[in-house]
């Protein structure tokens, strides 16, 4: 197995870095209007606060102190998140794995970075990632959405960059500057830095919020179930004593179809927790009846994003089913809410209707979450 850990030293261009110091020098005049955050009349510029449309149904997102959104913030990071910039040869941006259409995953069982290269686990959607408070990444070893920013750069099978050399372009660029003066009020270029990006980009992240699904809309008393919908959603959360019951929703759990915990979903086949491939959780914690654990992914979008997993292993939705319904594999820290269920086709269609509920369109066709480079 490859180790997502032990990673190459990227090397960096000698030739590429001197003659950004060459620009860096040459342009160091640039920025004298650019860099004020007041205008001659002495006005303040500091930025716009977002006024964040946060549904009725949902927990208030948790906002850090130090990186309050702005428009202008929140403007800036659409634009990194989409631009190739960020990566060793201009050819990955954080939306080749995060694509709209996908809810923000890409359709992939690996992701690829550049040069192809394949990494180890599935690429994650970013819908209502604000909300994930217990750790990003399937493993959760991210703390923010800011600490996770800084990740994909210099990942080897990602972007496979150096942030100082990323820091370089950014500087010189003949737009960035002032788009960063505007989103964080500094006063010269060399002020930008790699956490102002990863600000930046979670800015943006935290306006990704999907929330108007059927399933949404329903609870507005909007839409209405079909039949088949409404016995779906009752196997689901185990509404009905007349139905089978799945267990589903002790995990995913309503209103984000998660419960952000770690847990192990039996998908593994192992002779013991020392022998799962990737070990998720219990890479992060060290402790060993972590091993095998992953983070309880969101249901929203489900439609959307196949293939299905950390590892990709299941392309469809009724191949998730026959895994639930077959009890999984077992393991000491399989957890009790899987086992073997009792399902007819029919209730494995229904069931799969319901999950269709949670597509909300309007969140893939925002155009405020649209690549700004094809504006
Ligand atoms: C080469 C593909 C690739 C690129 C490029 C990429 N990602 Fe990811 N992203 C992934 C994969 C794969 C994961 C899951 C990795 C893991 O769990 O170890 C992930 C996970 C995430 C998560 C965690 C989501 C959650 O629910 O915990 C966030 C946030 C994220 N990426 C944002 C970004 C940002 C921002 C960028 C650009 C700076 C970016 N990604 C670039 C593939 C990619
Ligand atoms: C014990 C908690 C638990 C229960 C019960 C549970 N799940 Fe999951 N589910 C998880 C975990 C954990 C994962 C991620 C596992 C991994 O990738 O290794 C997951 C993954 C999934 C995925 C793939 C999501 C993605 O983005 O790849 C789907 C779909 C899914 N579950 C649907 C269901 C359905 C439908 C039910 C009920 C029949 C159900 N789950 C019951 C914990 C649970």
């Amino acid at each position: 197995m490859r180790s997502y850990w032990n990673k190459p030293k990227h090397k960096i261009n000698l030739l590429e870095i001197c003659s950004l110091l060459f620009v860096s020098l040459c342009g160091s005049f640039y920025l004298v209007s650019a860099s004020c955050s007041s205008d001659e009349s002495g006005k303040d510029h500091s930025p716009t606060p977002y006024a964040l449309k946060e549904p009725a149904h949902f927990v208030k997102m948790l906002l850090p102190a130090d990186n309050p959104l702005t428009e202008e913030g929140v403007a800036l990071g659409r634009q990194l998140f989409y631009d190739p910039l960020l990566s060793m040869n201009g050819s990955v941006s954080c939306a080749t794995c995060h694509l709209p259409q996908n809810a923000f995953s890409d359709g992939l069982a690996f992701s690829v970075g550049v040069n192809g290269q394949e990494g180890p686990r599935s690429s994650m959607p970013l819908a209502n990632v604000g909300y994930y408070y217990k750790g990003l990444f399937w493993d959760g070893r991210s703390k923010s959405l800011e600490d996770q920013a800084l990740v994909p750069v210099r990942e080897p099978h990602e972007m496979n960059s150096d942030w100082s050399l990323v820091e370089l372009k950014l500087r010189n660029h003949p737009k960035y500057p002032e788009l960063f003066q505007k989103a964080f009020s500094i006063r010269d270029r060399k002020e930008i830095t790699r956490f102002l990006v990863a600000k930046a980009i979670a800015q943006f992240e935290r306006t990704l919020i999907s929330a108007n699904a059927k399933y949404d809309q329903v609870l507005e008393g909007k839409a209405t179930y079909t039949e088949s919908e409404e016995r779906g959603r009752k196997i689901f959360f185990d509404a009905s004593d007349e139905l089978p019951k799945s267990e589903c929703g002790h995990c995913h759990v309503d209103p984000l179809f998660t419960n952000l915990d770690f847990l192990n979903n039996g998908i593994q086949q192992v002779s013991s927790l020392e022998d799962f491939p990737d070990k998720g959780r219990g890479k992060v914690t060290k402790i060993i009846y972590d091993n095998g654990k992953f983070r309880v992914p969101t249901l929203r979008n489900i439609e959307l994003t196949a293939p299905y997993m950390h590892d990709g292993r299941f392309n469809t939705l009724e191949e998730v089913l026959d895994h639930y319904i077959s009890g999984g594999h077992l393991a000491d820290n399989l957890n009790p809410n899987v086992r073997v269920l009792n399902f007819s086709e029919r209730d494995k269609s229904d069931l799969i209707a319901f999950l269709k509920t949670l597509t909300d369109t309007s969140f893939v066709h925002n155009p405020a979450f649209a690549n700004p480079f094809n504006e």
